[in-house]
């Protein structure tokens, strides 16, 4: 569980509204990611995401944004969705619940106007990113975008491809209601675990040890291919105490899905 402080619990999450509001969020991208300034999202696909059914979610102690979540709709196979984008908060405000509470905004809103699906990508090298989305969350992971979005001038990527896991969050599934009802994680047959060791946040800091991070990234995209081909599914994630993580493959027994035809 996420530590308590105090403070924390008057953080407010609700749609940002304004103009400054989301002048905001372009300001705490650029602070969380240090993007070049061609990598940054701009104001006005924020104007448009909230336009067009997107969410900006923000997370305010007071009137200042500490953090937010930005999604944008989209569609697959006849299936709308809301694909979120960015999930940030600032550094000193991290590892209290704020990342979770707002993908729960982000859930209810969705729920409200009538969706049953949310993606995002993230990194598979990102330990604590894979722990909030697959063990919190119960979001699962079956399809795998190699250097998705190409190079990234972000200092998080490490100057490694941008390989991500895509994250489905199947908001009204089983796992999913039970999983935040509970708290308990689902359980299901670990047929495989795919393994990234704790050092991997020092391994892509450092321009010697670079290697090493990008052998457990090309090892990993090998095995979540292979897996993926066989119908295994990501459903879980551990930590163990040295801060190790793994993730954990089986099959799903529910069938949320959508017709595959136009998927990438
Ligand atoms: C990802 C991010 C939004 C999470 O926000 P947050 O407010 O810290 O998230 P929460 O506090 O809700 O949850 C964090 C969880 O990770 C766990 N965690 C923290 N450090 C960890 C680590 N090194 N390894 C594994 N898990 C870790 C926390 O214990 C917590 O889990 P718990 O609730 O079971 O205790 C925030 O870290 C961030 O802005 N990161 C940079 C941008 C980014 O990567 N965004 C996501 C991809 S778009």
């Amino acid at each position: 569980m996420s530590a308590t402080v105090p403070g924390v619990g008057q953080i407010t999450i609700r749609k940002c509204d304004s103009m400054e509001e989301l002048q905001a969020c372009v300001a705490l991208q650029k602070e969380v990611w240090n993007f070049d300034d061609v990598d940054l999202v701009p104001l006005r696909m924020f104007v448009v995401s909230r336009k067009i059914g997107g969410q900006i979610i923000g997370a305010f102690d007071g009137g200042e944004l500490v953090g937010f979540a930005f999604s944008i709709p989209g569609t697959r196979s006849g299936h709308s969705y809301l694909h979120s984008h960015m999930l940030a908060v600032r550094q000193t405000w991290r590892n209290y619940g704020l990342g979770r509470r707002l993908k729960l905004a982000q859930r209810d809103d969705a729920l409200q106007r009538g969706f049953d699906l949310m993606e995002w990508t993230f990194d598979p090298l990102e330990i604590k990113n894979a722990h909030l989305n697959l063990a919190r969350l119960g979001a699962i992971a079956r399809r795998y975008s190699i250097n998705h979005y190409g190079y990234s001038s972000s200092p998080l990527q490490g100057g490694l491809p941008t390989d991500r896991l895509v994250a489905e969050w199947w908001i009204k599934s089983k796992r999913v209601v039970e999983l935040l009802e509970k708290e308990q994680p689902p359980r299901f047959q670990t047929e495989m675990r795919i393994e990234v060791p704790a050092q991997i946040y020092a391994w892509k800091a450092s321009a010697n040890d670079r290697p090493r991070a990008a052998d457990v990234q090309k090892r990993n995209r090998e095995q979540f291919l292979a897996a993926f081909r066989q119908g295994l599914v990501t459903l879980g994630y551990q930590r163990d105490e040295q801060e190790n993580g793994a993730f954990l493959l089986g099959r799903w027994d529910e069938s949320w899905s959508y017709a595959t035809k136009d998927e990438e």
